[in-house]
């Protein structure tokens, strides 16, 4: 790969795995790879990958159009990053992967163990998990002191924040390497001392969430008015509702899900009226329709 001085500084991380094309995997793939980063980003099938990328090309060629990028920054990227259905061969030679496969924990566990199988001694796994703590993946490897939350924000591409959150055993080298790499991204990072699950961000979202969908069931005001008072009160850039459509109907679900089968709190189970659009299969932008409806643009 061409050496960048956010590369160099990283001493051994010079090809980064994305593990799932979904939404947040393949954004997070791109950021690596502009970031100067030799990037595989692999799935389980042919058909999200292709979609995944033919969806990053999209955005990335705005970019160039709008002139927020350059267009040999953007060729370079495309070709620093790949797609792959084999995740051994993959793993096998990367030095650190970032797992955004689906919110279930069994899922994780099978997928870190396995991982821990072919990877190099001194290959890092994150989890972009924000909800699944990686002391419950850590475990399931014979390397926990290199295993650490790396959570982006949707969508990736945009959005700052990275959470670089430790569990117990893991090393201090570790966590200096992980916030190393996403400075590399131009990502801001939010560190946090100790594992606690929805980490910062999505914990103080959920609170507004809460709140907002408690509203709603009350009555007190519809979708649209509660958005319009995040954004036009509060200055948020999109309303609780509009945010749930963004990320996914099925994400927000799994999330509360995912916390309470950590937690056994009922208070972290989804609120009702979540669970119902959960069930009826509007998942939100990605199928069309959530609280809003979308056209094909
Ligand atoms: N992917 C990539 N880039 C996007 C994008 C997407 N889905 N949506 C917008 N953008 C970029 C594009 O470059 C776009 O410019 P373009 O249309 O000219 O190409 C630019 O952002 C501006 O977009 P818009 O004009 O459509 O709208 P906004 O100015 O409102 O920006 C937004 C969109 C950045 C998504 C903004 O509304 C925002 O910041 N919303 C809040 C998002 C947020 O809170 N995310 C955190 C969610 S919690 C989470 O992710 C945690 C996880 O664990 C679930």
């Amino acid at each position: 790969m061409t050496e960048t001085p956010a590369a160099s500084s990283l001493g051994r991380i010079q090809h980064v795995t994305v593990l799932g094309a979904g939404t947040m995997g393949s954004q997070i793939a791109m950021v690596s790879a502009l970031a100067g980063f030799s990037t595989t980003c692999v799935d389980i099938a042919a058909e999200p990958l292709e979609r995944a990328r033919q969806e990053l090309w999209r955005r990335v060629d705005r970019d160039v159009e709008k002139g927020r990028r350059t267009a040999e920054d953007v060729a370079a990227a495309k070709e620093r990053l790949s797609f792959s259905t084999d995740r051994d061969a993959v793993v096998a030679h990367t030095d650190l992967v970032i797992e955004a496969a689906v919110e279930n924990l069994e899922v994780k566990r099978e997928i870190f163990a396995s991982m821990d199988q072919v990877a190099p001694e001194h290959t890092i796994l994150t989890t972009n998990s924000s909800n699944i703590v990686s002391s419950k993946v850590a475990d399931a490897t014979g390397r926990p002191e290199k295993v650490c939350n790396m959570h982006f924000f949707n969508p990736a591409l945009v959005m700052q924040a990275v959470e670089v959150v430790p569990n117990g055993q893991t090393s201090a080298q570790t966590v200096a390497t992980v916030k190393a790499l996403a400075e590399a991204f131009g990502k801001t990072v939010v560190e946090l001392k100790r594992e606690i699950p929805g980490f910062v961000a999505n914990r103080m979202v959920a609170a507004l969430r809460k709140e907002a969908l408690d509203l709603l069931d009350a009555g007190v005001a519809d979708v649209e008015s509660i958005d319009a008072a995040a954004k036009a009160a509060l200055n948020h850039p999109m309303g609780p509702f509009e945010l749930m459509d963004l990320v996914g109907i099925d994400v927000a679900y799994l999330i509360r899900q995912a916390e309470y089968e950590q937690t056994g709190d009922e208070a972290s189970l989804p609120h009702p009226l979540l669970k119902a659009k959960y069930e009826s299969g509007d998942y939100g932008r990605k199928t069309g329709k959530g609280w809003y409806t979308y056209s094909e643009d």
